[in-house]
């Protein structure tokens, strides 16, 4: 059962894919590890990898190798910075000229009718992408994913930004690119809005071809 629209009071946010398209880079970067690492990149990846968070992402590269255990702890850490390196020297470009189409008029629009307005982003990059986005000051309440015992699909991330907001599930859209993101609110009782191909958000309860689709006005007419 989906919520009536006037029953919406928070809107949970992912970052990367949804408010820019970072994951673009993201997946930049993981490419271009694995051809250091001399893995075979798989074109699957580049969906099974989003939302996931850097560690699982490079075991996820790790075990397509079928030996993933040859690699020391250390050697992983090694490997998760250099990726964060390449990903780092993608973003130097970045600024609000990269806001997804509509973002910014989305979130005045929530911000100026008192929508409760958290980030579930599981980036640890995350505070950094929305001081360069210039759109740090819209988020009343942001998740740490360090602070979290387990990444997307699990729901942690979303029920913990739903509590931050001070409101119940049912009363939250959240909205996401991914999977994994998607599986991670539709289990926290959020209403799932996402951003993208039919084919792989089929679980969404509303979705969006593209950002520029997302309004207000357009969400209130999937919630009748
Ligand atoms: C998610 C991205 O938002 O953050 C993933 O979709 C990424 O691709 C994850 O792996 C973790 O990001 P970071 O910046 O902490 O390595
Ligand atoms: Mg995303």
């Amino acid at each position: 059962m989906m919520p009536k629209f006037e029953t919406i009071k928070g809107v949970l946010f992912d970052l990367d894919g949804v408010i820019t398209d970072t994951s673009v880079y993201h997946e930049q970067a993981w490419h271009e590890l694995a051809d250091q690492l001399q893995i075979d990149w798989q074109p699957a990846f580049a969906e099974q990898l989003k939302g996931v968070s850097r560690e699982a992402s490079l075991a996820v590269l790790l075990n397509a190798t079928g030996h993933p255990n040859d690699y020391s702890a250390e050697q992983k850490a090694q490997f998760a910075t250099e990726k964060n390196d390449r990903y780092l020297a993608l973003l130097q470009q970045l600024s609000p000229a990269a806001i997804a189409p509509g973002m910014t008029a989305f979130l005045t629009a929530l911000k100026a009718q008192n929508y409760r307005i958290g980030l579930a982003s599981a980036s640890k990059n995350a505070p950094f992408v929305l001081e360069r986005l210039g759109l740090s000051d819209y988020f009343q309440a942001r998740v740490d994913p360090a602070t979290l015992r387990k990444g997307k699909p699990d729901p942690e991330i979303f029920s913990r930004c739903v509590a931050l907001l001070g409101l119940q599930p049912a009363e939250c859209l959240g909205i996401e690119d991914a999977q994994a993101g998607i599986q991670a609110i539709n289990a926290s009782g959020a209403v799932s809005v996402g951003i993208g191909a039919k084919d792989v958000l089929a679980a969404a309860q509303i979705r969006f071809e593209t950002t520029a689709e997302l309004t207000l006005a357009n969400i209130r007419q999937q919630l009748k």
